[in-house]
């Protein structure tokens, strides 16, 4: 079988990487991927040229195609490739905008009990401005569509939320993403990722993950794509699975199906939990980045025959195993990271690190032969091992291997996991 990769980063190095082990798949293309994916071909068509992506999918006569990140699914790239008779793996149009759209997801989960932070939607900043005063500080406010992470701000402060909600919906800081925005209550507690693998009928829960979202140690500074995560989450317990199995899984996969979005690819549920339940901070309509790095290689069973039970329907007919030795990724950024980013940094130690550590890359170009940096996130080095501790050891330890000007990564990683 030869399946196709779209996207370029660490998420979807972990793709290629994992799929490439199937006995299934004879031959993984990526695009446009990155130097670093050495068990992908890359093919040269950016993830948001559908047209040239359907093209070259039948073309090279691709069996599968998997999508890695949120723009091409909401672009509407699943309804393009299934009109052309083509199978892949990821939700239509209507399905994605569970993570498209912050209204519509909030909507649906007020519409079928599904626990969320209290919240109102607005187009006229009166009006929110009015709101956030009714619920008072601290509070959330989050431009509806997609922001590439940015389009949240807690707010501290009545002036700080005014501020917010002007610069979207005013100022239009964010474009189109922000014609709309949602004004929530804030919630305390620790955050979880559960990502799920949905074919519209039927929803499987992968292991739990935590993400690290500020780019320095204890949580401080910027927001940023993600800077580590491991897997499992312990504060995600038993109990606390039941709850979200039923509560949000099992009831967002039948709400979809009931307003005619059925979902099919991963669900990606952003969990806080806080002393009176789970309750979801946001949906993503696929794998999560770092997550799916601390979380892929916890997998036994084969990635590409699980991708096409999805696509056929049949993921109740799969047994999904995983692996009890947790992982950790640590994610190494360039200088200026989020903010800015350099590139072209000579990277230095891969061979090495490789040696003990899953080395997934994210942001790098060969040059002469030699890696470069080409982005804000460079690499995740993922380990894994018997405990946490030790698999956490392990992945500082190749860390300490690989090196380039002005790296930056948070020495923190996992931290929580360690009861
Ligand atoms: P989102 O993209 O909606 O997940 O928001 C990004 C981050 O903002 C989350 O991972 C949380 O850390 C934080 N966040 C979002 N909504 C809330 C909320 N209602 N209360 C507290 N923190 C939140
Ligand atoms: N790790 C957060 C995300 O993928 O959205």
């Amino acid at each position: 079988m030869k399946v196709l990769v779209v996207g370029s980063g660490g998420r979807e190095h972990a793709l290629v990487w994992k799929l490439a082990q199937s006995p299934l798949v004879e031959k993984v293309y990526c695009a446009p991927g990155n130097d670093g994916m050495k068990e992908a071909q890359l093919v040269n068509i950016k993830a948001d040229d559908l047209n040239a992506l359907a093209e070259f999918a039948q073309k090279e006569a691709i069996d599968l195609t998997v999508v890695g990140p949120e723009v091409p699914l909401t672009m509407g790239i699943v309804d393009l490739f299934q009109e052309k008779g083509l199978k892949i793996f990821g939700p239509s149009k209507a399905a994605a905008e569970i993570e498209g759209s912050k209204a519509f997801a909030k909507d649906l989960m007020a519409k079928y009990n599904i626990p969320t932070a209290a919240y109102g939607v607005f187009t006229e900043s009166d009006k929110a401005i009015q709101f956030a005063k009714k619920i008072g500080v601290p509070c959330v406010v989050k431009a509806d569509g997609l922001a590439a992470g940015k389009g949240v701000l807690i707010c501290e402060k009545m002036e700080d939320a005014e501020n917010a909600i002007k610069d979207i919906l005013v100022d239009n800081k964010f474009g189109s993403a922000g014609s709309r925005v949602v004004v929530e209550e804030f919630l305390e507690g620790q955050e979880v990722s559960v990502l799920a693998f949905a074919d519209g009928e039927h929803i499987v829960p992968m292991v739990s993950a935590q993400d690290h979202k500020r780019i320095f140690d204890n949580d401080k500074g910027l927001n940023t794509g993600g800077m580590g995560a491991y897997s499992p989450a312990p504060i995600y317990t038993d109990d606390v699975r039941a709850v979200v199995e039923k509560e949000v899984l099992a009831k967002t996969l039948e709400a979809m199906k009931k307003e005619g979005r059925d979902f099919s690819g991963v669900l990606y549920a952003g969990l806080m939990l806080t002393k009176d339940g789970p309750k979801v901070l946001e949906f993503n309509a696929r794998f999560g980045d770092p997550e799916t790095q601390a979380v892929l290689p916890r997998l036994e069973s084969d990635l590409a025959e699980i991708m096409l039970a999805v696509c056929d329907k049949k993921l109740d007919q799969m047994e999904i195993k995983w692996s009890d030795n947790p992982c950790v990724c640590v994610v190494l950024a360039s200088g200026g990271y989020p903010e800015t980013s350099e590139k072209g940094k000579v990277i230095t130690g891969l061979e090495k690190a490789a040696d003990n550590a899953l080395v997934f890359h994210a942001a790098t170009k060969l040059v002469d032969g030699a890696y470069q940096t080409n982005g804000g996130r460079v690499l995740g080095i993922s380990t894994q091992d018997e405990t946490i501790v030790r698999a956490i050891t392990k992945a500082y330890k190749a860390v300490s291997e690989i090196s380039f000007e002005n790296m930056q990564y948070r020495t923190d990683i996992g931290k929580k996991a360690i009861l």
